[in-house]
């Protein structure tokens, strides 16, 4: 265990937020949230205690994948503002001493950036080798990857008659990290964003910037295409690109750091966030969003099977305790909502959306809320294809009926409760037309809960979902063994209770939440309940040795 291991630091106190910013607030009535929007919501965000915000893409974009595509790393996209008005949302975050992250997207840019704009002109143009440019084989693609979002993961390119890469949408070309000129671009950019004052960086799907040479054909699991993952993901170079980033750009600056890490596994983990790997401070792995996929992967939503959601989430504790740091998540803005998810947004509402906050919170690690999480906002229910915005589920739905020929009732049903769109629709700030979020059309519709669910009724009601989220944040603040403690699964077999026990020099922290809608009976062998103990609950009668429905309680000894 190296010396870093037992460092305090910032980024391990810090709770993060998450802004999707073309949600969050509209300032000026374009039905598009913007920067200004932000920055009028700053006093909330402080309210609320969190520490960092990470802002999804700001740049300039044509918003095939909402700014996941972005053609100008160094300006600000028109919808959100000048870069005045960033700087000011810098200046202002700061001084109501809230940092600012940026989401860093250089596995892909969009075709509209000018580096593929030359490169596309000619086989011998400076900015070829930018990109991932193949011949075709036989006529056909290179090889026989499927996108992410559909259709082949190459494009052919008139002008040369060749194929670019893209493993997003055919807007989003990857980059030629293999090339040395591109990387010292994009450490140019990122020191470029660092000297103006941002605090550190999401790294858009990081752990795919480096590909198996030879491209070699994928597996294909029934459908048309090859699978990419084992030859984009992890691949040969990712760390030595990353040790390069640290020593080039990150170790020169005191920053947060994380990188978005699809089916990476503990043990890869720790060669990205190692406490000595000088790489990252976090990934966001994916294993405990898939514990309820099915055939048809992230479309088809499972019953929560806790005792494995558990099983994932225990793994991800111990295997890096002391090695490495965990971020925590339920929500982002490519995930359904987590209280239609795994909890009730029914009956059980508040409860259950306090009881997810308590079991991620509480855990080793860096949480993340995502905008809204912190209302218990709710999957939306569209009735109709034409209201959903987001490229992977239109592309998505179309697949499934017109390729795979499913009924378009079950297409649209596997849309509603799988869609990136669930966690897109505007923020609800008040019960004013669209939730206060803009005073002209939304650019998505907003949830009609607004009413129901938003920031202003929550404020004042010191039960809420939002004043229990701000205990949360501050319990964290004020006690060392929830950032610091060890973690020990309990129960890990119950198929209803998440507990486990947490320990920090002399304390004890022990944390059980219900998951069930059933009141069941709950004892932790060696472990006595007294209610003086309680430090954080979201019920009103206590009764030892059984748990009400979506119950949480954390007792602190
Ligand atoms: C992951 C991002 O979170 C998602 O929103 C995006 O579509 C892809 N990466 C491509 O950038």
């Amino acid at each position: 265990m190296g010396q870093k291991s037992k460092e305090k630091t910032w980024w391990k106190e810090s709770v993060v937020y998450q802004i999707y910013p073309r949600s969050f607030q509209d300032s000026n009535g374009d039905g598009i949230g913007d920067l200004q929007g932000i920055i009028r919501r700053l006093p909330y965000l402080q309210w609320l205690g969190i520490d960092v915000i990470w802002l999804s893409p700001i740049f300039q974009s044509p918003n095939d994948d909402n700014g996941y595509d972005i053609s100008d790393y160094q300006a600000i996209m028109n919808e959100f503002g000048t870069m005045e008005d960033f700087d000011e949302l810098l200046r202002q975050a700061h001084e109501h001493g809230l940092k600012i992250m940026l989401d860093l997207v250089v596995n892909h840019s969009s075709d509209e950036h000018a580096w593929f704009m030359e490169s596309r002109k000619s086989k011998e143009n400076p900015y070829r080798d930018y990109y991932i440019w193949r011949e075709g084989k036989d006529g056909k693609e290179p090889n026989n990857w499927g996108g992410s979002f559909g259709g082949s993961a190459w494009k052919k390119d008139e002008t040369t008659g060749e194929y670019y890469l893209h493993t997003f949408s055919p807007k989003q070309p990857d980059l030629n990290w293999d090339n040395k000129k591109l990387r010292e671009e994009v450490f140019s950019m990122m020191r470029w964003w660092l000297d103006k004052g941002v605090d550190g960086f999401r790294m858009d799907v990081i752990n795919m910037i480096s590909k198996v040479p030879g491209l070699p054909d994928g597996e294909k699991h029934g459908g048309q295409y090859g699978d990419f993952t084992p030859y984009v993901m992890n691949g040969p170079h990712v760390h030595e690109y990353l040790q390069e980033m640290n020593k080039e750009v990150l170790s020169k600056y005191d920053v947060i750091t994380v990188g978005e890490a699809p089916a990476v596994t503990v043990e890869q983990a720790k060669q990205y966030v190692g406490f000595d790997a000088d790489e990252l401070n976090m990934v966001f792995q994916f294993e405990h969003m898939c514990v309820d996929e099915g055939p048809y992967g992230k479309w088809t939503k499972n019953p929560l099977d806790l005792v494995n959601l558990k099983n994932v989430l225990s793994k991800w504790q111990t295997g890096l305790d002391g090695i490495g740091w965990n971020s925590l998540y339920w929500n982002n803005h490519d995930q359904p909502r987590i209280v239609s998810r795994w909890g009730n947004d029914g009956e059980y509402h508040d409860k259950s959306a306090k009881m997810l906050g308590t079991c991620l919170h509480l855990l080793q690690g860096t949480p993340y809320i995502y905008q809204g999480e912190e209302i218990g906002m709710t999957n939306v229910e569209f009735s109709s294809i034409s209201q959903y915005r987001d490229i992977e589920c239109l592309n998505q739905y179309k697949d499934f009926v017109e390729q795979i020929g499913m009924n378009p009732e079950e297409a649209f049903a596997r849309i509603q409760k799988s869609s990136r769109d669930n966690a897109r629709t505007p923020m609800q700030w008040n019960g004013e037309a669209n939730g206060g979020f803009t005073e002209g059309t939304p650019w998505i519709e907003a949830n009609p809960n607004y009413t129901q669910f938003n920031v202003e009724i929550q404020r004042k009601d010191k039960d809420s979902v939002l004043h229990y989220y701000r205990k949360l944040i501050r319990f964290r603040k004020e006690h060392l063994i929830v950032i610091y403690g060890t973690y020990e699964s309990l129960l890990p077999k119950d198929p209803q209770v998440f507990a486990y026990k947490r320990k920090y020099q002399d304390q004890e922290l022990y944390v059980l939440c219900n998951f069930s809608k059933e009141s069941i009976p709950v004892v932790i062998p060696g472990f006595t309940e007294m209610k003086e103990n309680l430090v954080l609950w979201n019920d009103t009668r206590w009764i030892p040795g059984e748990l009400s429905p979506y119950e949480a309680r954390v007792y602190l000894i």
